[in-house]
């Protein structure tokens, strides 16, 4: 399954994209991720990265386009992929319907993650990531059994530092502006689906079990 996950920030698209993954045996292909490790590792396209991730401003096409394509290359995405962050621009979009066009394949589903304002500022108010294996975790919603260490590999949390009040302001303002009018374009290839981004994470999980599971049988 080709799958894409579309939403504001903190709708919950990297929380749920990591159970699917496990669930269906496909990789979680996060560009937040890959970005902040390589500004964790200070490579090249980490530090180009860096001013635009901290601000909440769009990395430029080129550099995501070119990360994206390499990594659907990768193996693992031969039964296909979760994209999670990725397309956020209409030539991003292009240039993923050619890539996979060259491949003879396209997305199947594109899942968009309909959440209210105030349920997003609760939210990334409070996440917490692990420093060491990227697990999400939030203070009330989600808590890791000790405070501050991951439940999965004893790692540190830490708050991402795009998760302050200026800057959520502004990847809601770049998510209206470049973002949501892909879900119309996504609307036009009959692909989209539209799910509640404000239910809790098991409800939400629930129903992505349930579209996915039909299209496996
Ligand atoms: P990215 O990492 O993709 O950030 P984002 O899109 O802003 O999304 P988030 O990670 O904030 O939210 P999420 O929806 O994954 O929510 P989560 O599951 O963590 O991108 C970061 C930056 O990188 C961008 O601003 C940009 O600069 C750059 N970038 C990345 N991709 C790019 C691209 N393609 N082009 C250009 N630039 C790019 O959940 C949030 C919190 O809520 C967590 O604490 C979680 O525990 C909790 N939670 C989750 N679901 C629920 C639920 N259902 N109920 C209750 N709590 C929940």
């Amino acid at each position: 399954m080709r799958i894409i996950f579309i939403g504001p920030p903190g709708a919950g698209k990297g929380t749920q994209a990591k159970v699917v993954s496990e669930k269906f045996n496909i990789p979680h292909i996060s560009t937040g991720d890959i970005l902040r490790q390589a500004i964790k590792n200070n490579t090249p396209m980490g530090m180009e990265a860096k001013a635009y991730v901290e601000k909440g401003g769009l990395v430029p096409d080129d550099v995501m386009n070119k990360i994206v394509v390499l990594r659907l290359q990768e193996p693992d995405c031969k039964n296909g992929f979760i994209l999670d962050g990725y397309p956020r621009t209409e030539q991003q979009a292009l240039n993923l319907d050619e890539a996979l066009c060259q491949q003879n394949k396209e997305i199947e589903f594109v899942l968009d993650f309909e959440t209210s304002k105030e349920v997003i500022i609760k939210r990334l108010s409070g996440r917490r990531i692990c420093k060491n294996c990227q697990g999400v975790y939030h203070i009330k919603n989600m808590p890791s059994k000790k405070e501050g260490i991951c439940d999965k590999c004893g790692g540190q949390l830490y708050q991402r530092p795009d998760d302050n009040e200026k800057t959520i302001e502004n990847r809601l303002k770049v998510y209206a502006q470049a973002t949501e009018p892909l879900i119309d374009y996504y609307r036009k290839q009959n692909k989209l689906v539209e799910v509640n981004g404000d239910l809790d994470a098991d409800a939400l999980f629930e129903i992505l079990n349930k579209i996915f599971g039909q299209k496996r049988k």
